[in-house]
């Protein structure tokens, strides 16, 4: 649904942007304060060039007491070295989710978001291991039917347009879901006495997130201001109803996520105040852009709603304590 060549300025009515000078003043588009797509590129290239993949041996994984990392923080490792990992499994979705992508999004996602986040999870595998857990065991290879259909139908612009909104917020949310996680995790880390791993493999992926979650907003932020009303309410709907967190397809996966939120301290019990605020911090881009509408509204309701839910699957597979 691009109505305006971001590139030249030219307009869809052919021809170039000064054109706009024969164009009578009420027939004329107002222009876009700046090129998304040159924004993003711009951004692709800066993330490319300041944050490389980060060396699995460039950092020190000697630890105090393994045993203990291990107990403390070992669900959370091995939960985000999966999902960090299976970044590789959401390329191959993504090509089958986009049958045409802006290139720019094509650049980011494979040459540039794919190895960042590969390494990230090379990292904490390695971490987990060398604290006696198990390798992590990505699933590479299962694409979900819904990509195949959604990419079938997204040969029409308007729906691919849908989809590519429902990848930037997925985006959003993720990111923003591993920025808190690695925040909380490099804390608690501290709070153990295992320095090294937390300046040297925590914090050095947790810088390179944000990069991300802002790619994310500023191409849902620009695609938001070219739809219409129906492609948002799509959206809107297919939001509400396909929400999950980061990483969680399964039921069993759903209550993994709950118990890294127990063990990151954001879940203590499925009715904590701190899941609260996660969820309207993970809903809060979301919030303001899709339900700016529904005054009054704290957190999107199927955000809280998933959480609780993780957070109660996995209170109920948690051994009572005697
Ligand atoms: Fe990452
Ligand atoms: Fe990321």
């Amino acid at each position: 649904m691009r109505k305006q060549d971001d590139a030249t300025g030219a307009d869809d009515q052919g021809g170039p942007a000064m054109s706009a000078a024969m164009t009578p003043p009420w027939r004329r588009r107002p222009r876009k304060p700046f090129s998304v797509e040159a924004r993003l590129a711009e951004h692709v290239d800066r993330l490319a060039e300041e944050h490389p993949p980060i060396p699995v041996d460039s950092a020190d994984y000697s630890m105090v007491r393994p045993e203990l990392l291990a107990e403390r923080f070992g669900p959370v490792l091995t939960y985000m070295s999966r999902v960090e990992l299976e970044v590789e499994r959401n390329v191959l979705e993504l090509n089958l989710l986009l049958p045409d992508p802006p290139p720019v999004d094509k650049h980011f996602y494979a040459d540039v978001w794919l190895p960042q986040e590969t390494h990230h999870g090379y990292l904490l595998d390695r971490l987990q291991q060398l604290a006696g857990l198990p390798e992590s065991e990505p699933d590479l290879t299962s694409l979900a039917f819904s990509y195949k259909v959604l990419g079938a139908l997204g040969r029409w612009s308007a729906i691919q347009d849908v989809s590519r909104m429902l990848y930037y917020l997925t985006g959003v949310a993720t990111e923003q879901s591993a920025i808190l996680a690695y925040n909380k995790l490099y804390q608690g880390l501290l709070d153990l006495g295992e320095k090294a791993v937390a300046m040297t493999v925590v914090a050095p992926i947790r810088r390179q997130e944000p990069g991300h979650f802002a790619y994310y907003k500023i191409a849902a932020q620009g695609l938001w201001s070219e739809m219409s009303e129906w492609q948002k309410w799509i959206v809107r709907t297919l939001r509400r109803y396909t929400f999950e967190p980061v990483g969680a397809y399964t039921k069993k996966q759903w209550a993994q996520f709950g118990d890294v939120m127990h063990h990151l301290g954001i879940a203590v019990s499925a009715t904590d105040d701190e899941l609260t605020r996660y969820a309207q911090q993970i809903g809060r881009f979301e919030l303001e852009m899709l339900w700016a509408h529904r005054n009054g509204l704290k957190v999107p309701t199927y955000v809280l709603d998933s959480l609780h839910r993780a957070a109660h699957l996995a209170a109920k597979h948690r051994p009572h304590p005697a």
